[in-house]
């Protein structure tokens, strides 16, 4: 008992073993300080700043504390809830994050951080720094853009004879992880694997496993699934026995992510079943005739009359989902943006290949 101390987490006395790691203390009492370098099974690393805290009024990283008596810290203020999200806003501003197509999308504890958090958008903007994607180790894909610079996989991930696999190369802005090719080599399946799965967002990929966890079975990709989504301020609100009144649209592209709806062959009677179509191309019908709860959008938004359509969406519906390459990404019609706007015009309305001979008409010109 001797070893017992009397610490304080956000005003709660709590009596706990001496020495011990604050992070463990804080979760054994139901208190929950984030992290994201650190990992359970390796020694603190102190690198991402997440889990900072108060320890007797001074800021400090909680996963470096070990607890000694009489520590008073505070863990949920207003002021370090605003900190930890200004970090995670940092790190998605430094790296070229785009979640909807990334590979650890569901596993990626930083992304759920970002959800968590409630973050949609970061303050800073964004650095767009060019970061390399390096295919040539035997196993792996070493993806920098989306490295937080966290140092696990520099500490933790070695050969069967004990040689880093990892190192930082470079200073300040530049820092970045590089892979050495010939220890990399070594590294056995497995082993490649929990590298992979040690790194906390989706810079470390194996080829060919990166998708062995389906999306939708993933960590985190379950957590939210009994929150209620709000909208402006209200509970989205759908009686139990009441279908799904969906909306669909396509704006610029190809039409493809309908096509893969009716794809779905037979199990669109399952669909059917929860869910009514309103304004939908899969209906014809041309304008809404009540309120959604979801509406889908297909395709990049390239024109004006894309604007109109996509502000009666957010008018009309509950919740809007953008699904496919082009709805989230920009797609097939953002490639255009790399050609001048009158080489585009001509070779899709006067020279391209589909044109009609001798039209010679330019829409809108
Ligand atoms: S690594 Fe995480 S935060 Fe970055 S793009 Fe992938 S899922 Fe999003
Ligand atoms: S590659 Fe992953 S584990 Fe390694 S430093 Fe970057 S984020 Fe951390
Ligand atoms: S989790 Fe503590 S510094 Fe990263």
């Amino acid at each position: 008992m001797s070893n017992m101390v009397t610490i304080s987490i956000d005003g709660k006395s709590i009596q706990t073993e001496s020495g011990k790691n604050l992070v463990t203390v804080a979760k054994e009492h139901g208190v929950y300080i984030p992290t994201l370098c650190y990992f359970r099974n390796i020694d603190p690393l102190g690198t991402c700043r997440i889990c900072t805290v108060k320890v007797n009024g001074r800021d400090t990283t909680g996963c470096t504390i070990k607890v000694a008596d009489g520590m008073d810290i505070e863990v949920n203020t207003p002021e370090l809830l605003e900190n930890r999200k200004a970090i995670i806003e940092m790190l998605y501003a430094e790296g070229n994050h785009f979640c909807p197509t990334c590979e650890k999308s569901g596993n990626c504890d930083m992304q759920n951080h970002a959800y968590d958090m409630g973050l949609t958008v970061t303050r800073y903007p964004h650095v767009f720094s060019e970061k390399k994607v390096d295919f040539t180790p035997k196993r792996m894909i070493m993806e920098s853009n989306r490295c937080i610079l966290c140092k696990r996989c520099v500490e933790e991930v070695k050969t069967p004879d004990g040689k880093d696999v990892f190192s930082f190369v470079k200073r300040g802005v530049n820092t970045r992880v590089q892979i050495d090719y010939e220890q990399e080599q070594k590294l056995s399946e497995s082993e490649a694997l929990r590298a992979m799965n040690l790194c906390p967002v989706g810079a470390i990929l194996v080829k060919g496993m990166i998708h062995e966890q389906p999306f939708g079975e993933r960590k985190y990709d379950l957590l939210g699934k009994d929150i209620k989504p709000v909208v402006k301020g209200n509970t989205f609100h759908k009686a139990d026995d009441e279908k799904f009144i969906v909306a669909t649209t396509s704006l610029a592209g190809c039409f493809g992510c309908h096509m893969s709806l009716l794809d779905i062959d037979t199990e669109l009677l399952d669909i059917i079943e929860i869910a009514e179509f309103n304004k939908s191309p899969l209906t014809d019908i041309k304008n809404f005739s009540k309120r959604c709860h979801i509406g889908l959008i297909e395709g990049g938004c390239s024109n004006s009359e894309n604007v109109h359509v996509l502000q009666e969406f957010r008018k009309k519906c509950d919740i809007l989902v953008a699904f496919g390459e082009c709805a989230i990404m920009g797609g097939i019609p953002a490639m255009r943006n790399f050609v001048p706007l009158q080489e585009c015009l001509e070779e899709a309305y006067l020279n391209g290949v589909t044109t009609e001979i001798g039209a010679d008409v330019v829409p809108g010109h």
